[in-house]
């Protein structure tokens, strides 16, 4: 099936705007690696009090940075309303729009306050943060649009309970290294440890004031990849997001390597750029496994509900499914499965939860082996969403 017109619209859109997410987040640090914040003076949303300012470097920078984020507000409502006209009343689009339009109307206000007020150094790290997470729900949002519009949907499998632990364990670890290291920026501190990988030339340095931070930021960064390299162990063992796991890695050590070269290069305006950039597709990393492994459990949980559910619910949602594809929601359903066939996996039996689940993973593995089971998955998968 080809993808139809208002799909391949829908996801450009969402392609456009994550492009544009992580433009605006590295020009808000080039603003504020470069000392550009007061480049429009003390005034917002007109710059130097002029629609169209006279152009010195730091104005050019600060006005473009406004200019570009202007654009991304108008892209990001775009997008919202083309996912909530798609798929309104689905859970996961209503949470992602919220976040996305809700973390970009923060961001503009917490980067008016910057230029209006002086910010103390936890609401500038927080400003960090949340432009991180405007990234990452931008960027999750096109993982749903892509997904959605997929023409061949993969079935899925369930990630062990271990592995969905670890994946929510590690993201927040990683967000208290995030903030040590916007800390250690926005103190003013970040040479406190002069070399790498020594500090100040010991493998421990005596822990006081700056240095300490800085070298808790150091030993926690070291943490961070060690359990990122955990997560791609966990991830080809489960075979879940093996990729995206991989991708995290990649990007921790990448991550670690420039905040050496920050070191190196005396807080070169590249390497922190990089810095800061690498750490926006890391965090993007890290919420599409912990959406990967989290909704693998629910949609599998929620199929082997389905599977051995009781037959009026499966009446009542086949009713359902052939309207969402006479309406074209389920562009993927080519081959409408056969009653007779789910009949014959649905059993009658209720079971527990954990029975459930381990009986749906089971089932999985089974149904992913032969062409008629995987037409069922692939549309009970498609149908669930
Ligand atoms: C995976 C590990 C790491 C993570 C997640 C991480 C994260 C961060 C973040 C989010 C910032 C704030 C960036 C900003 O506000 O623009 C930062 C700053 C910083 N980090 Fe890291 N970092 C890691 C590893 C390292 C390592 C290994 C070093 C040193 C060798 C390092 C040195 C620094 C320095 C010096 C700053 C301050 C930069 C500045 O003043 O612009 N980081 N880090």
């Amino acid at each position: 099936m080809m993808l139809g017109l208002s799909q391949a619209w829908v996801r450009g859109l969402a392609a456009l705007t994550t492009l544009g997410m992580f433009v605006v987040l590295v020009m808000g640090a080039t603003v504020t690696n470069t000392g550009s914040a007061e480049g429009c003076g003390r005034s917002w949303p007109l710059c130097n009090g002029q629609f169209v300012p006279e152009f010195t470097v730091s104005t050019a920078i600060e006005y473009s940075h406004r200019a570009v984020t202007g654009v991304e507000g108008v892209l990001v409502v775009a997008l919202t309303v083309a996912m909530l006209g798609r798929w309104r009343g689905d859970r996961e689009v209503l949470v992602l729009a919220v976040l996305m339009l809700g973390t970009l109307l923060l961001q503009a206000g917490l980067g008016a306050g910057a230029v209006l007020v002086p910010q103390s150094p936890f609401m500038l790290a927080t400003h960090f943060g949340v432009s991180l997470v405007a990234f990452a729900s931008t960027f999750l949002s096109a993982a749903v649009v892509f997904e959605r519009t997929r023409e061949e949907p993969g079935a899925s499998r369930l990630a062990p309970r271990r592995f969905r632990h670890w994946v929510t364990g590690v993201g927040v670890y990683v967000l208290a290294v995030v903030y040590l290291g916007a800390y250690v920026r926005h103190a003013n501190v970040s040479l406190a440890c002069a070399d790498w990988p020594l500090c100040n030339g010991q493998v421990v340095p005596s822990l006081e004031g700056p240095t300490a931070v800085v070298f808790a930021h150091r030993v926690a960064a070291v943490g961070a990849v060690l359990l990122l390299a955990w997560l791609v162990h966990l991830a080809r063992d489960s075979g879940i997001g093996q990729r995206t796991a991989w991708a995290g890695f990649g990007l921790g050590v990448l991550q670690a390597v420039s905040g050496a070269v920050v070191v190196w290069t005396r807080l070169g305006l590249f390497s922190t750029l990089a810095h800061a950039a690498i750490m926006a597709l890391l965090f993007g990393a890290l919420a599409l496994l912990t959406r990967q492994v989290l909704a693998s459990g629910t949609r599998s949980l929620r199929l082997g509900r389905r599977l051995w559910g009781g037959p009026e619910e499966v009446q009542g949602r086949l009713h359902k499914t052939e309207r969402q594809a006479d309406r074209g929601d389920v562009g993927i359903l080519d081959h409408p499965h056969d009653e007779a066939e789910h009949r014959q996996w649905r059993g009658t039996t209720r079971r527990s939860e954990p029975q459930l689940e381990l009986t749906a993973h089971r089932q999985l593995d089974a149904l992913d082996a032969s062409p008629a089971g995987a037409q069922i998955a692939h549309a009970d998968l498609n149908w669930l969403w």
